[in-house]
């Protein structure tokens, strides 16, 4: 089943359990541990399974036969074929179940740290986790991450589920003692509510019945506490917020916002601010799936009708008027990095938060965390599944708050913009001050009068190309033809920008980023100045050409494509480095151990291997005349 389905499922399976409500958990182990056969018993024991699952389960019992003669559940949840035969977990599994007093979701992640980003994934909409220990083992390496990543997360009931008691003659003391390191370990990381539960997951102590062993122990079963912990944490009693999803305008006369409330409730008549605009009204009306709706709390589903013609699209906040959320541009936030090719500082990733999607760039990391130790680690970038305290900054202000008051306003995703992968996760602490004390200068003489003085209009035109590629010989004689014709210009050249502002950089993928950022500002301030900017540089990846594109105008940005075949380039190797690269003397060279990604959209594409430098510089300065930027 892919993961659609399986949401649709779920959710289908939810929709007919309306009334009951819905605790989400995780559950953090390894297989060790005992945990699938942990949820196996519960889901077993709480009878939901159907005769045709129950078939099955005893008949692969039989097949792979860990446990003799007994069912073994924890077939049951390691659902996937793949996971049968490795005896691992291999990604988030999702089971929905109910009891007489509630619906769970249970997100069943691996445990291991290669898969942080799985339990991190699961535990982001979890209430709740179950952290099972190994009563023989005590707290790991394990446990302390496991407790990390789902206190990152924004879990605050935490259940220590000791496990395999029966191994340990269902011992009072090895129960006690765990118990107290652990709640050592979770007051070192500010969280205190916890419940310990003696358990043995294969003969059932305590998962759904009360075990008739360990009559010492007086605490719930671990099925008695999921089915009475609080799910709400008194998110209806906190300040009114509702991320807009889309506007709900079915004719003329009816216009909604719609949209599912993120803390507190809303009633008409309440006065209600709209973020970013900062405008007020007051809600007319709140209509449901069921109907017009006198008090909706956090968690509904909405549509709120407005008394006054506002301004709101998806993307933007409604609360209440008087206690609104701030706005901002740049932020401190906690970010755990989900994909297999590193953060690059500085690369514009597109950022998910709440309902807005919008282009952001994250800044050298802080520090990162080792999960398993909380020591803090200085680094350059964020490797798959490392946590690090970054600053990053969005290219609009948006409403937020920080994630441990509220998640679907202060958590958000990263994604890559040419794959749309979801990269990385992001907790927002606070935002930063110098963001909204900076203000831009407004300067009498503009743009448009300098170009004019200058009799031309301003643009870029971005060669990029391999080393070699013959793009600095073009790009300077591009030059002196402008020149002649009383253009007013200024070439870029990689290879002296690198001699001056740029000195400090080499050439590993995050260092040409920035070197990429640096040049296309630069580019932007000379376009500013009514100058036709000329920049050589490789620029190897897309997405950094793009943020080029992005920082000026539509017609000022002319992408040149010297489209010179490696083996050319090699074979003219005006530098030797080619040759040092293929002898291993220089690393990261382009084309041999580093990345080109070739432009799909460029405006021109050169091939000096079949066109004279002269040739490829007369095609450009006619493609600029056409342009209309040589204005005589
Ligand atoms: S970029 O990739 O960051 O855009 P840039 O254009 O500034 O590169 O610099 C490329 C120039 O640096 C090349 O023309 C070459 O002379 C020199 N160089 C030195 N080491 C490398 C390397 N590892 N990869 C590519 N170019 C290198």
């Amino acid at each position: 089943m892919s993961s659609a389905q399986a949401d649709a499922a779920i959710q289908t399976y939810l929709d007919a359990q309306q009334d009951k409500d819905l605790l989400r958990f995780i559950t953090c182990g390894s297989v060790d541990d005992g945990k699938s056969t942990l949820i196996g018993r519960l889901l077993y024991e709480s009878k939901l399974l159907f005769e045709d699952q129950l078939t099955a389960l005893a008949s692969d019992s039989r097949r792979v036969g860990t446990q003799g003669e007994e069912l073994d559940f924890a077939l049951l949840v390691d659902g996937l074929s793949a996971e049968r035969e490795q005896g691992i977990t291999i990604d988030v599994a999702y089971r929905a179940f109910t009891t007489d007093k509630r619906k769970f979701i249970v997100a069943d992640t691996p445990g291991h740290e290669q898969y942080t980003r799985n339990m991190a994934t699961g535990a982001s909409t979890a209430d709740l986790a179950v952290i099972l220990i190994d009563a023989r083992k005590g707290i790991l390496t394990q446990t302390r991450r496991h407790s990390y990543i789902v206190t990152q997360l924004g879990i605050r009931h935490l259940v220590v589920a000791i496990n395999k008691m029966d191994l340990v003659e269902y011992n009072q003391e090895v129960f006690e003692r765990i118990e107290s390191d652990y709640r050592e370990l979770a007051t070192s990381m500010g969280v205190d509510d916890i419940v310990c539960i003696p358990v043995s997951a294969l003969k059932g102590d305590n998962v759904t019945e009360p075990s008739t062993v360990m009559t010492w122990y007086h605490g719930p079963t671990l099925l008695a506490h999921l089915e009475t912990v609080s799910n709400t944490d008194g998110k209806a009693d906190e300040r009114f917020l509702m991320p807009v999803q889309w506007v709900n305008r079915p004719n003329q006369n009816f216009r909604g916002f719609a949209g599912q409330i993120a803390s507190g409730r809303a009633r008409p008549g309440d006065e209600i601010r709209v973020l970013p605009s900062a405008r007020t009204s007051k809600i007319a009306k709140i209509v449901t799936y069921d109907g017009e709706c006198e008090d909706a709390v956090a968690g509904q589903s909405v549509t709120l009708v407005m008394e006054d013609e506002v301004d709101a699209s998806r993307g933007s906040v409604i609360c209440a008027a008087d206690d609104p959320v701030s706005v901002a541009d740049q932020f401190e936030a906690s970010i755990l990095w989900m994909d297999n090719e590193p953060m690059l500082p500085g690369r514009p990733y597109m950022i998910k938060i709440g309902t807005r999607l919008l282009p952001g760039a994250i800044a050298v990391p802080k520090y990162t965390v080792n999960v398993n130790t909380f020591e803090h680690i200085a680094a350059k970038t964020l490797e798959l599944n490392e946590f690090g305290v970054c600053n990053i900054s969005l290219d609009d202000p948006v409403p937020f708050t920080a994630y441990t008051e509220n998640r679907d306003l202060g958590g958000f995703i990263i994604i890559d913009r040419f794959t749309n992968n979801t990269v990385g996760m992001g907790l927002i602490h606070f935002a930063l001050r110098r963001a909204s004390n900076i203000h831009w200068q407004a300067l009498d003489v503009g743009k448009d009068t300098r170009a004019k003085k200058k009799k031309q209009r301003p643009c870029v035109l971005w060669f990029t190309g391999l080393s070699g590629s013959g793009k600095s010989t073009v790009a300077n004689l591009v030059e002196k033809r402008l020149l002649s014709q009383g253009a007013h210009t200024y070439l870029l050249d990689g290879d002296n920008v690198r001699h001056g502002l740029n000195k400090d950089l080499g050439f590993t993928d995050a260092d040409r980023v920035e070197n990429i950022r640096r040049v296309a500002e630069v580019s932007r301030l000379m376009v500013d100045a009514g100058l036709i900017v000329l920049v050589s540089f490789i620029s190897p990846f897309r997405s950094e050409r793009l943020m080029a594109r992005e920082l000026v105008e539509r017609e000022e940005f002319f992408e040149v494509f010297i489209d010179t075949p490696l083996e050319i380039c090699e074979q003219r190797d005006p530098k030797g480095l080619y040759a040092k690269a293929r002898r291993g003397e220089i690393k990261n060279f382009t084309g041999i151990d580093s990345d080109y990604e070739q432009p799909e959209n460029a405006e021109l594409r050169i091939d000096t291997s079949v066109k004279s430098a002269e040739q490829s510089a007369d095609e450009i300065v006619r493609f600029l005349e056409d342009a209309g930027k040589l204005v005589t």
